[in-house]
């Protein structure tokens, strides 16, 4: 199969259309097969639950090309798990796991060209995602849901260098302690705009927001979990019922226990004890593992050792091991790795 004719490397992080996306609409109590269409319009009431109340839940995962050359996806059935868990709390219908990896993995098969090529950076962002569809006007959750998935080749996160990043300390609270934290609703993101633009006004790359009620506690940034080092190269991160629980965050700790050795810590993170830790970074998808260079809280500074230009020791060892178990260079654990035939 020929690949897209496409500058890899020089790819941002935008949404371009790809050819194929799969689309499951559910109606009377169940979902129907499905069909992949190159149609990638959406056409719903007016007055449809997304549109009137926010019922939306989404995930995010990438598909490469390994070294070997094959087609695959990081740990997509952890995507299912939490999508389902995301749906449950808004009330909406899940779509079945099993299924969601089926979709996962027919959308990447059927966008093949869409790709990008071993030793590029890029990777395919996979996108699935379901909505209320019918009218609702009082508030109750929708009768008929639509579950979509596409695709969009993204490119390398750290184009021309590793840069760590400048956080500060937000104002604003990103999720109530019984609330909508924990799970990835469309709704969660939208109240964090206002947070975001206001602080990449201000010059910092991201917010750390502090737990609601007692704002002593370290929770997430708007989109990323915490991992941080101590100086006896531990590595803790914050546990929370109101921070998203990042898979990415998840198998790296099993990366820092089981292929680095190191000590591994689960626990409730004070802001008062950050400026002890030598490391600090932020996990997801999109960047495995960012550096965190500065965190500002109200003109106070936090500078960790490694500075402004590179990666901590310990956060470069769990990137690289990491994208190596990912791109096929060094053994993943059973289950991880999800190739597309
Ligand atoms: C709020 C939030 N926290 C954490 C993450 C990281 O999660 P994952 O590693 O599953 O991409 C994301 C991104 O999906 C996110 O939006």
């Amino acid at each position: 199969m020929e690949k897209k004719n496409i500058d890899w490397s020089n790819l941002g992080f935008s949404y371009l259309k790809t050819d194929k996306r799969f689309v499951s609409n559910y109606k009377n109590g169940a979902w129907d097969e499905g069909v992949l269409t190159g149609d990638d319009q959406v056409t719903i009431s007016e007055c449809a639950g997304v549109l009137q109340y926010a019922q939306t839940v989404f995930e995010g995962m990438k598909a490469y090309t390994t070294e070997q050359g094959k087609t695959v996806i990081f740990r997509p059935d952890l995507n299912a798990a939490r999508m389902a868990d995301s749906a449950r709390r808004l009330e909406m219908p899940v779509y079945p796991e099993n299924k969601f990896v089926q979709a996962v993995t027919e959308t990447v098969r059927a966008n093949a060209a869409w790709v990008p090529p071993y030793g590029s950076g890029a990777t395919l962002y996979v996108r699935p995602y379901m909505f209320g569809s019918d009218a609702v006007i009082g508030v109750k959750p929708s009768g008929e849901y639509q579950f979509r998935v596409f695709t969009t080749p993204v490119g390398p996160y750290f184009r021309g260098g590793v840069k760590p990043l400048t956080l500060r300390v937000s104002d604003f609270d990103r999720a109530a302690p019984r609330g909508t934290g924990h799970i990835k609703a469309g709704l969660n993101y939208a109240m964090s705009l206002y947070a975001i633009v206001n602080a990449h006004a201000e010059g910092y790359d991201e917010n750390l927001y502090l737990d609601a009620a007692t704002r002593t506690r370290v929770e997430e940034t708007g989109g990323a979990n915490f991992l941080f080092v101590t100086k006896d190269g531990k590595v803790v991160t914050p546990k929370s019922n109101s921070i998203l629980p990042s898979i990415t965050r998840r198998s790296l700790m099993v990366v820092a226990r089981d292929y680095l050795g190191l000590e591994c810590e689960e626990r409730e993170v004070y802001f008062d004890e950050v400026k002890d830790f030598a490391e600090c970074g932020l996990c997801g998808t999109a960047a495995v593992i960012s550096p965190v260079g500065k965190i500002v809280d109200h003109g106070h500074e936090i500078c960790f050792p490694a500075g402004m230009e590179t990666m901590g020791p310990v956060t470069q060892k769990l990137y690289d091991t990491l994208t190596g178990i990912q791109m096929g260079r060094i053994e993943a654990p059973k289950g991880w790795i999800h190739v597309v035939e």
